[in-house]
């Protein structure tokens, strides 16, 4: 099983970046911390990160065949991009929305997701364990496909 972990804009900066709300924690720490969970689960992860909203664009058009799910954190993208939502509800893939925040409790402006309706679910507030908790998803919901095409 193959899965593809996206994070969106500004994504790159964690560590350095409003550290009152999303911690100290870096992006190369989250892949890392992936990295191990998949290696758990006998899974195998790619990361990208993309401050381009075309780039992600791209990437989920060329993961199918290539990935079984995908784990994405649209960031600020989450919030408006149409081209984002379109792309993932024309990609034939599971694809696991995640927050490092609850969008929920924070600006009116980030409790909608125009994502949300197309992803399988999401996952939001637990910091790096939302992250952790949308790979198991991701892999739960994979099986669960095969499962029933057997
Ligand atoms: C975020 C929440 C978004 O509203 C924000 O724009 C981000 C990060 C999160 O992981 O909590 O960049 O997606």
């Amino acid at each position: 099983m193959r899965v593809l972990v996206l994070h969106g804009p500004n994504l790159n900066l964690l560590g350095t970046r409003e550290t009152g709300v999303y911690g100290t924690i870096t992006l190369e720490d989250i892949d890392a911390r992936l990295h191990d969970l998949a290696a758990e689960l006998g899974v195998e992860l790619e990361c990208f990160q993309s401050n381009s909203e075309a780039a992600l664009v791209s990437r989920l058009h060329t993961a199918p065949g290539q990935f079984d799910a995908v784990v994405f954190n649209p960031a600020a993208f989450t919030h408006y991009s149409i081209a984002l939502r379109d792309a993932v509800a024309a990609v034939e893939l599971p694809v696991v929305e995640v927050h490092l925040t609850n969008v929920y409790g924070r600006e009116e402006f980030r409790r909608r997701s125009v994502i949300a309706p197309v992803a399988a679910g999401q996952i939001s507030g637990f910091g790096v364990t939302s992250y952790l908790l949308g790979l198991r998803a991701a892999v739960e919901l994979v099986g669960r496909e095969a499962g029933v095409r057997a």
